[in-house]
């Protein structure tokens, strides 16, 4: 059902978006068939419930896949992107589209500031795509690809980012980046490959992305289909971008300008991501709080959403099938309270 959707949806071809846990090997197999398609697209129409006429933030625009479905839906878009690929791309393929999406280069964190600047106090719903998109996975120079040489980059946003994936590499400690691997990676030989790393960069530091994945293929070898650097990368990934910092940022000023009624989904492909948007949906939508040392329950001062999906959405085996890539996919919807 969400393929047959979604081929009516996307009779354009927009970037195929995709997470960090990703088997970049797979991804090109498949890439000739996936390559337009959003994740979850038809269960984010069905459950963000656009009205038309409203004006629905993407926070994570992307090739805009997910915007044209919202646009498709009847509503209009504020779509943002920190990467300015992704807005110059999307607004070509949306200039079809007119007055009905405006887009802006900026970073979710900071969607009070572009609000206010485009005098729009409240919004009629919200999206977050998290993630890199195949675009940037696949583009050797921005410095994700494990499988391309590129330098050792990886920020999404280049013209505001100064610190490289390559700065962290070489200036990190061996503790702090053991603790990275470990952390954001869930990386199980973290120490041999921080320790690996420190001893490495004395003689050459790490400057492509290349080098430091055959340098990280020596230390823990070749197991399954999974490049061995794969966890290493996302976790790099992550620390370049302040992925889950601007995630927590994020939800806060989204959830505040949403008008009563409207709602905000949220798609996350990362354990410590999910983990943020469950915790931050079940915070404020519990009206008491109670704690051992209190004599009674208080109300919550952060009572302000009503929870729309009490355990994640995940793609069907239909959208599975047609798009390995979207298996790590977990998608939760939140309503403002009226
Ligand atoms: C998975 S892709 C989104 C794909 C999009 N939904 C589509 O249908 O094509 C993730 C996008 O989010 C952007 N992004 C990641 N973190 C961001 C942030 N904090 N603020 C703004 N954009 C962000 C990335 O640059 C990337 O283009």
């Amino acid at each position: 059902m969400g393929y047959a959707m979604n081929a009516i949806l996307f009779d354009r071809p927009v970037w195929f978006a995709t997470g960090p846990s990703i088997l970049e090997e797979e991804a090109h197999e498949m890439e000739d068939f996936i390559y337009h398609r959003p994740v979850l697209a038809q269960e984010i129409i069905e459950l963000l419930t656009p009205r038309p006429g409203s004006l629905v933030l993407d926070a994570t625009c992307g090739g805009g896949g997910h915007t044209e479905a919202i646009l498709k839906s009847g509503a209009d878009v504020l779509a943002l992107d920190q990467d300015p690929d992704a807005i110059a791309f999307a607004r070509e393929q949306l200039a079809h589209v007119g007055g009905r999406v405006t887009l802006r280069q900026a970073n979710f964190r900071h969607a009070d500031k572009v609000l206010d600047e485009l005098g729009i106090a409240k919004i009629g719903g919200a999206v977050v795509d998290l993630g890199v998109s195949s675009r940037q996975l696949e583009n050797a120079e921005r410095g994700f690809s494990i499988m391309r040489n590129g330098p050792l980059d990886m920020r999404m946003d280049p013209w505001h980012q100064t610190t490289t994936a390559a700065d962290i590499v070489n200036s990190y400690t061996d503790e702090q980046l053991t603790q990275l691997f470990r952390d954001l990676g869930e990386e199980p030989a973290a120490r041999r490959i921080a320790n690996l790393i420190v001893k490495t960069r004395k003689e050459s530091p790490f400057r492509e992305t290349l080098t430091l994945a055959r340098a990280i293929e020596k230390v823990v070898g070749r197991h399954g289909r999974r490049h061995p650097a794969t966890q290493v990368f996302q976790a790099l990934r992550m620390e370049v971008n302040d992925e889950l910092g601007a995630l927590q940022e994020g939800l806060r000023a989204l959830t505040s300008r949403l008008e009563p009624g409207a709602r905000i989904a949220v798609i996350s492909f990362h354990s410590l991501e999910d983990r943020i948007v469950k915790n931050f949906f079940r915070d404020r939508s519990r009206e008491w709080i109670d704690k051992p040392e209190w004599p009674e329950p208080k109300r919550n001062p952060d009572y302000d959403l009503n929870l729309i999906t009490s355990k994640p959405v995940e793609p069907g085996e239909d959208e599975l099938r047609a798009n390995p890539r979207s298996r790590s996919a977990k998608l939760r919807v939140a309503e403002k309270l009226a």
